[in-house]
């Protein structure tokens, strides 16, 4: 079993009976996911799904997991996620997939939002290995940029092999590099009071626990407010 196998196993023997999970997309979710659908077979659980993307409902129907859409649920129990980035106070970096706005509503929409993460996230400061995406509205996009560029950032326009990249909300994402020296919140503040940005990937003050897998032993690590 490797590291993000173990994660995995971590997070869903933690699941009750009878529970609503929000299902993250990612190898990590991946691993999860498997191991959720092997508990409900040997122990029979009643567990309602909700996937955040087409392929996490696509897999966790393959699975054999019961599924509701999103539109079907007023609420979660618990969502459990990948991450791009974990900062040391579990602020997170999320959405190199094609995702974002999903993962947020149900991560913010949880009871508690468990991430999931082997030893490679861990960095000292967010934006580190990724850029930030910033999720817009298409008509917006050169708009936004502008403004970001005003700001001292970095915007610049994610693009596909077949073309512009569209999200499965139907934004464009324009993948920012901020100055070193913005703290998380100041960014998660500026992109959450922008207009044209329909979500952006900094995750603050969002996570319950970050379950860090590292050569085969999992850290819990729980954030002190909740
Ligand atoms: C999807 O948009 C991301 O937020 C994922 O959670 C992230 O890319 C993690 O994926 P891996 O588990 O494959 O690294």
């Amino acid at each position: 079993m490797d590291d993000k196998q173990r994660v995995g196993w971590f997070a869903a023997e933690k699941i009750q009976d009878g529970m609503v999970v929000g299902l993250g997309t990612g190898s990590t979710a991946l691993c999860f996911l498997q191991a959720l659908a092997e508990r409900c077979r040997q122990e029979n659980l009643n567990i309602t799904a909700v996937a955040s993307s087409p392929i996490s409902a696509i897999q966790a129907s393959a699975l054999g997991l019961k599924l509701v859409s999103l539109e079907q649920v007023s609420r979660l129990d618990v969502y459990v996620d990948g991450a791009d980035e974990v900062a040391p106070d579990l602020t997170l970096l999320k959405g190199q997939g094609q995702d974002l706005v999903r993962e947020k509503i149900l991560a913010r929409a949880a009871g508690q939002f468990w991430v999931l993460a082997d030893r490679s996230k861990r960095v000292t400061r967010l934006g580190e290995r990724f850029p930030i995406p910033v999720e817009v509205w298409p008509y917006a996009w050169r708009l936004v940029k502008a403004q970001l560029e005003a700001q001292g950032a970095k915007p610049e326009l994610r693009i596909k092999e077949s073309g512009v990249a569209v999200t499965s909300s139907g934004g464009f994402v324009l993948d920012t590099q901020f100055p070193e020296a913005w703290e998380a919140a100041a960014i998660d503040r500026l992109l959450n009071d922008l207009p044209g940005v329909l979500e952006h990937g900094v995750f603050f003050n969002l996570a319950s626990a970050v379950f860090i897998a590292d050569q085969g032993q999992v850290e819990e690590r729980r954030r002190s407010a909740c």
